[in-house]
């Protein structure tokens, strides 16, 4: 498990860039008065610097962090929150902001944990979907890639707390 390494590019940075500005234009259009973005760290702070930055209008924001994974390649199902808010989201149209919704255990702890705090309206973005791997139905609003179960890194994500510099998303292997 140790030596796994990127091994082919599986999405490449233009693509990523194009289809990120896709998604702010998409979100822009759904909530033209303003959003406020919450990043989940660590994997999503390169997607989110991408979309605030694609994003028209106002926007603020926020980060968390939750530890899903262990160490390896596969989910232990269970979701520890590591870093809250600093704002408060009543009344704001929030979209949370995710690397990548594979069995949707992730989202869906932050969705219950962020609904009760009152947003106007709860959204998700996530840059990757993995649909075959849904071990949960969670709906997500806006997705950037659809992709089969392969283990990705780079464009922020990771092996072991490696690749996240790469500029496109690479298959491990
Ligand atoms: P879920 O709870 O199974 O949906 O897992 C969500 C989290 O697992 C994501 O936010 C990622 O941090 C991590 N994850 C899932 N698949 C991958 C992958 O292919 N590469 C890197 N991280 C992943």
């Amino acid at each position: 498990m140790s030596d796994l390494r990127p091994i082919e590019v599986l999405i490449p940075a233009d693509s990523i860039q194009r289809r990120v500005a896709e998604l702010a234009a998409e979100i822009h259009h759904d909530l033209p008065d303003g959003v406020h973005l919450v990043a989940v760290l660590k994997g999503a702070f390169i997607f989110m610097a991408d979309l605030v930055r694609s994003l028209e209008g106002r926007v603020s924001l926020d980060f968390m962090a939750v530890s899903s994974y262990a160490k390896g390649t596969t989910s232990s199902g269970e979701v520890r929150m590591l870093k809250d808010l600093d704002h408060a989201l009543d009344g704001k149209d929030v979209i949370i902001v995710e690397d990548i919704v594979d069995t949707g255990v992730t989202l869906a702890y932050l969705k219950e944990i962020l609904r009760a705090r009152n947003p106007r309206t709860l959204r998700t973005a996530c840059l990757i979907s993995k649909p075959s791997r849904r071990q949960l139905d969670v709906p997500v609003e806006y997705i950037g890639f659809r992709i089969e179960d392969r283990f990705v890194v780079g464009y922020g994500l990771d092996y072991a707390e490696q690749y996240r510099n790469l500029p496109h998303i690479a298959v491990v292997g």
